[in-house]
């Protein structure tokens, strides 16, 4: 079977002591995943399900663990993309969900809109019946945290566990879905990367799937995962694209904390990150398997 899942738990630097529960992570996400291919399903569904699996794991910026901003408040964001026909759902600033990728394929599937934001977003979800939970839920986990007054500053550096899935499915679509909390002690309402379709995440058949993390506010002024499948679909191989990526990145920009998985279109992976740490996954073939970090 030429179907493929990839997922990443983060680009860091901070979590020594927590890559053996990242690398467990993602483990469990990328078997989520490949179980949905496995049955013969979509690239779509699989990269949703890998997601929710890392939302719902305190471990991760993003869903229950997610970073707080100034207020001490949980905003999050996420994107998915199905790369057959180029659609592309999101959600920023959202407060009382615990899966916010849920909410942005819905906006995808169930609505003329590609982004949805705070309260409308929320309100959105509701109206689809998406279970809705205090944001204190999701502020209980181990992965989170919580800020003292004197830290409540932007740390861009602390964008490390925004999670990320691609996935080719055995039909040749490909997928990509992205999900976080965004970056510590953010000002409330601050949008990062990875809602925004080209710098988050992006998925086309035609060129390949990607899924990033790290410093959005850098990332999104190269339009990262875009860029790297604009560097695919010119040929280069995905591990190559990943690499000149992050280089393009720290040329323009200087150092910034960044990290991106890469599926083509025929099922190669690539995958970079200049942080200590990336807990990334892959599964593929017969159910062959890989954790890096
Ligand atoms: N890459 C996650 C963020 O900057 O919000």
């Amino acid at each position: 079977m030429k179907a493929v899942i990839l997922v990443h738990g983060g680009a860091g630097n901070d979590f020594d002591d927590r890559v053996e529960a990242c690398r467990q992570g993602v483990e469990r996400a990328a078997r989520a995943g490949w179980q949905v291919l496995a049955g013969g399903g979509s690239a779509l569904d699989a990269v949703e399900a890998a997601v929710r699996v890392m939302e719902d794991d305190p471990q991760f910026d993003a869903g229950h663990g997610s970073f707080l901003n100034a207020n001490n408040e949980v905003e999050m964001d996420a994107m998915i993309m199905d790369g057959r026909e180029l659609g592309y759902g999101a959600v920023a600033g959202l407060q009382r969900v615990a899966n916010p990728i849920g909410v942005a394929r819905l906006v995808m599937e169930r609505t003329p809109h590609s982004l949805v934001v705070g309260a409308g977003a929320e309100q959105f979800a509701r109206l689809m019946g998406v279970p809705v939970c205090p944001m204190e839920e999701l502020v209980a986990g181990s992965g989170t945290h919580l800020l003292r007054p004197e830290d409540r500053v932007f740390r861009p550096d602390d964008a490390g566990d925004t999670v990320g899935a691609v996935a080719l499915d055995a039909s040749g679509a490909l997928a990509a879905a992205v999900s976080t909390g965004g970056t510590a002690g953010k000002m409330p309402g601050r949008v990062g990367d990875s809602p925004l379709i080209g710098c988050g995440g992006y998925a086309d058949n035609e060129l390949g799937a990607a899924a990033s993390t790290g410093h959005g506010e850098a990332m999104m002024k190269v339009v990262f995962s875009k860029t790297a499948c604009d560097l695919m679909g010119g040929g280069m191989p995905p591990q190559q694209a990943a690499e000149a990526v992050l280089r393009l990145l720290e040329r323009r920009l200087g150092y910034r904390q960044a990290g991106i998985i890469l599926l083509s279109p025929s099922g190669e992976v690539g995958s970079a990150f200049n942080t200590h740490h990336m807990a990334h996954a892959c599964i593929w073939g017969e159910g062959e398997m890989w954790i890096k970090d």
